[in-house]
């Protein structure tokens, strides 16, 4: 089994689409790892973006799940506008407003912190009925060393599973619960909070590049309905381990002004606290998405 597994995964299932950014004509967009991640440059991304512009960030995104820009000086409304050129935007359900705009995420940890966001393995509120899209998160102050972010690819995953997994999976669907994550966390709710709760399938199909990707995370899937108790913890724990695999993985290590982009749908990441009790600073914004199919 062992050997099976490995040979998979070094194997060409675990690379994506290959472009080697030979076919942009204006940015330049250079891969980090086969499977997922890339650099975008020769876009600035506080001014307005042309039609031609956006169409290659967007591609980019699309072939590369996460994309990540350096030297970059955005205030907040110039921030909140590159995020609306790709949707609507997401008000997080756990959100403190510090900056006064409510499309705002702070990501902040210092010596006074007691957690860091996104510590678990997971895609952006997937307890959502229709989770978010993408997050484009801005980092502008960054500790001397560590504070990386780890991005792994769910088409690769899924790619790399044998196909007796791949059928047993179809049309499975998992319970994605918020309240172990936000309990205690809702400071805008004057009542007893309602947690987003929401089914969705353990295997989706991206809604623009048509391809299968896995769905369910540490952070928020609880179970897979209708299995045993024992068989679905089994079988959620065997994808989480395989979905953790470095061939699927980028890890990105930020400087100040440096920006993240990633495809919730098709990307988890995993923040790395190792910096306490230097201080780590950004914003994220977050684009609304639809309903995993
Ligand atoms: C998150 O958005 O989950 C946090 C990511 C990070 O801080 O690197």
């Amino acid at each position: 089994m062992a050997g099976e597994k490995g040979t998979k995964l070094g194997g060409p299932r675990s690379v994506a689409t290959w472009n080697d950014g030979s076919d942009y004509r204006y940015i330049t967009v250079t891969k980090v790892n086969p499977a997922v991640g890339a650099t975008v440059s020769g876009v600035d991304l506080s001014q307005p973006m042309s039609p031609e512009v956006f169409e290659e960030v967007h591609r980019a995104l699309m072939e590369n799940v996460v994309i990540f820009f350096r030297d970059q000086h955005m205030s907040v409304e110039q921030h909140i506008a590159f995020g609306r050129l790709f949707g609507d935007l997401d008000v997080h359900p756990a959100a403190a407003n510090a900056t006064g705009h409510e499309e705002i995420l702070v990501i902040a940890a210092d010596e006074n912190s007691a957690r860091a966001n996104g510590e678990a393995w997971h895609s952006d509120v997937s307890c959502e009925a229709e989770p978010p899209m993408g997050s484009i998160l801005y980092i502008m102050q960054c500790p001397p060393a560590g504070g990386d972010t780890l991005f792994s690819s769910m088409y690769a995953a899924y790619e790399a599973l044998s196909e007796n997994m791949k059928a047993y999976l179809e049309g499975l669907v998992a319970v994605h619960d918020g309240e172990h994550v936000y309990r205690g966390l809702y400071n805008n709710v004057a009542d007893k909070p309602v947690y987003p709760r929401s089914k969705h399938p353990v295997v989706r199909t991206h809604p623009v590049t048509g391809k299968k990707c896995l769905f369910v995370n540490r952070a928020f899937t609880t179970h897979i309905v209708g299995l045993p108790r024992d068989e679905s913890d089994a079988i959620l724990n065997f994808l989480y381990n395989h979905m953790e695999h470095p061939n699927f993985q980028v890890r990105f290590q930020w400087e100040e002004n440096s920006v993240a982009f990633w495809d919730n749908r098709c990307a988890q990441h995993r923040a790395v606290w190792d910096y306490w009790p230097h201080r780590r600073y950004g914003h994220r914004v977050t684009v609304k998405g639809d309903a995993p199919r």
